[in-house]
């Protein structure tokens, strides 16, 4: 049956990025006749122009059609004026929600060959493996009430809601254990239970999922501990489970540590498995439109959605492998490069991949 992936490139380097990852997702597909059917459709900034709308309702309406989404990055400065209410990231967060896409998976691998690309020694990082497990559809991204309110005296007040369920604990933590038990069983949260009720019961719930894995270990971290630990030593972790919010920050230092942000990607994937996969890094409106851009995150999460949504691991890993070979080769785009290397434009990376996957 033909499966459908919807595109969405999104605003600044989003075009860029997924054109060079169509191109191997039509490569692989037809070289393992994966009978896959690419659409596109409007999302973010580019949909605001067009439509008045981030998140338009043909594009919706094609989301939830589709057996497997391609996100690029949304946001730029063009629409940093708007109303919260309408900005192009209202639009990610609403194609999120409205599929239940609340299991964020970022995983965090250096690849040996950019061990000096890292902001760590090499031997801090070399081997590092971390998958993040960032809950990505309530926290405080969603809870109500939310806004900006006049008190009585006359000053505005800005306000937003903490808030996790038990479900949507359990699911996210429940999540962590399974893939932790395909890795190195080991599983750390991250709350501030410390300070914050709604994290206090996160701990507890985690707690309780744990006594039905017991060949996985599980600890317990504040997040402040958490975001010096990932700097001072980063190996120590394998799944790294927690809210939204703190697994957005967490999942930005992570990928540093691996060189660049530029190589990471991500699923969110909602109870049925199914799933949008996107590149960790946002649409980096500085240096949009240059053909700099590195669209190896991209292409990496397009490996992600054969894996995860469509079952074709050994698809996922010839791309795997096949992005690795071009670092062999020595290929860099501008956030990878270091002395001696091959400079790589966004095409010149994407057809270094392709090349690779044809030979
Ligand atoms: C991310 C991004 C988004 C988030 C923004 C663009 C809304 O930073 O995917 O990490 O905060 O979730
Ligand atoms: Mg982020």
């Amino acid at each position: 049956m033909t499966k459908n992936v919807l595109v969405l490139p999104g605003d600044g380097i989003g075009p860029e990025i997924i054109a060079e990852a169509v191109k191997v997702l039509e490569c692989v597909s037809q070289q393992d006749s994966l009978d896959i059917a690419v659409d596109q459709a409007l999302l973010g900034g580019v949909a605001i122009d067009a439509t008045g709308s981030p998140l338009p309702e043909e594009t919706m309406v094609k989301a939830k059609n589709a057996d497997a989404i391609l996100l690029g990055a949304v946001g730029g400065p063009k629409w940093e004026a708007l109303d919260m209410s309408i900005r192009p990231e209202r639009g990610l967060l609403g194609i999120r929600s409205e599929l239940e896409l609340f299991g964020n998976l970022r995983p965090a691998m250096l690849y040996p060959q950019l061990a000096d690309a890292s902001s760590l020694k090499p031997e801090l990082v070399s081997g590092l493996d971390i998958l993040i497990v960032r809950e990505l559809t309530g926290g405080i991204y969603f809870g109500q009430p939310r806004g900006v309110r006049t008190l009585d005296n006359g000053e505005r007040q800005g306000y937003n809601t903490y808030v996790y369920s038990e479900s949507e604990i359990i699911r996210i933590g429940r999540l962590a254990f399974e893939l932790a038990m395909k890795r190195d069983k080991r599983v750390c949260s991250v709350d501030k239970a410390n300070v914050l009720e709604v994290t206090e019961l996160w701990r507890e719930i985690m707690d309780d999922l744990a006594k039905e894995y017991p060949e996985v270990e599980l600890s317990h971290m504040y997040v402040d501990n958490a975001a010096m630990q990932l700097i001072r030593a980063p190996k120590q972790f394998d799944v790294m489970v927690t809210g939204n919010m703190f697994g957005d920050i967490l999942s930005d230092a992570a990928a540093m540590l691996t060189g660049s942000i530029g190589m990471l990607p991500s699923a969110s994937l909602n109870k049925a498995g199914k799933g949008m996969y996107e590149p960790c890094h946002g649409s980096a409106p500085d240096i949009a439109g240059q053909g700099i851009a590195n669209p190896l995150a991209t292409i990496l999460s397009v490996a992600m959605m054969l894996r995860y949504s469509f079952d074709q691991g050994k698809t996922a890993d010839r791309i795997e492998a096949a992005v690795s070979a071009v670092l062999d080769q020595g290929y860099r785009t501008a956030d990878i490069y270091t002395d001696g290397m091959q400079r790589a434009s966004t095409s010149e990376m994407g057809n270094a991949v392709l090349k690779v996957l044809q030979a």
